[in-house]
């Protein structure tokens, strides 16, 4: 009897281990598929923006966001801390009489007013202080001048230079994470100083 009772909690014993991995092996699909739901890409354009937010959450009153041009108005140089679209939902005054947006929500909103193009006027003295000083000139030490950077700079297709080439690649700013849509659309804006 004794010996039956031991042989049995040894099996129990025996089972679980397996039953956890069993457990383990059941669980883990699901968290892939969560953390996938919950992935927002770098650039979020208007279809996404539309389809998460201004659907659900807008549209009730502002009619006129389904046109991208009228919530263009609201967006001011791809910056979210000077844009009325992101303020507006980071500070809960919007969506009106509604929860607040939730942080994944908010982010969306956030990767759209830094990733939609807007052309805008941006000057060497901008690229530098905003991105080759912080980003670049710690390896590329001459960068700080304009005539340094002009080999990257391709005057007949100024689209398909090596500064955009690289950087919207992620191979540059090596061995640092990828610059944010912000930062690329400068970059493109910038390169905009040179077509014809
Ligand atoms: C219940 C109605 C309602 C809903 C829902 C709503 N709004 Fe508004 N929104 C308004 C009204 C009314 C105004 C006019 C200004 C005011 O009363 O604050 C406004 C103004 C704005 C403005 C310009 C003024 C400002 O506050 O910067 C923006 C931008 C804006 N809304 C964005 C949004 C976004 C984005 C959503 C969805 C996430 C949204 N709104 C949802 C009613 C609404
Ligand atoms: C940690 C050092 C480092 C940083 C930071 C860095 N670079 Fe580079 N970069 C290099 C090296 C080294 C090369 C030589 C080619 C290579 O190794 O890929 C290079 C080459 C380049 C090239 C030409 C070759 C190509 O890939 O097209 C461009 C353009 C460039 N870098 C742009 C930038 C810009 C713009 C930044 C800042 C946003 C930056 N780099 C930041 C190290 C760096």
């Amino acid at each position: 009897m004794k010996l039956l009772l031991l042989t049995s909690l040894f099996l129990v014993a025996s089972c679980l281990p397996d039953r956890t991995s069993l457990r383990f092996d059941d669980a883990s699909p699901r968290l892939n598929t969560q953390t996938r739901e919950t992935e927002i890409p770098d650039e979020v354009d208007f279809k996404v923006l539309s389809e998460e937010i201004l659907v659900p959450k807008c549209i009730s009153c502002h009619k006129g966001f389904t046109d991208e041009t009228r919530i263009l108005k609201h967006v001011k140089e791809n910056d979210p801390e000077i844009s009325p679209l992101f303020q507006s939902v980071k500070t809960g005054r919007m969506p009106k009489k509604a929860p607040p947006l939730e942080s994944r929500e908010l982010e969306i909103v956030r990767r759209y007013v830094e990733s939609v193009r807007i052309e805008r006027v941006v000057t060497y003295d901008e690229l530098k202080e905003k991105i080759l000083v912080p980003k670049c000139i710690e390896c590329h030490k001459k960068s700080g001048e304009e005539t340094n950077i002009m080999r990257w700079i391709d005057q007949e297709n100024p689209s398909e230079s090596k500064l955009i080439k690289a950087t919207e690649s992620g191979r540059m700013p090596k061995n640092n994470p990828k610059l944010s849509a912000y930062e690329l659309n400068l970059i493109r804006n910038y390169l905009n100083n040179f077509r014809k």
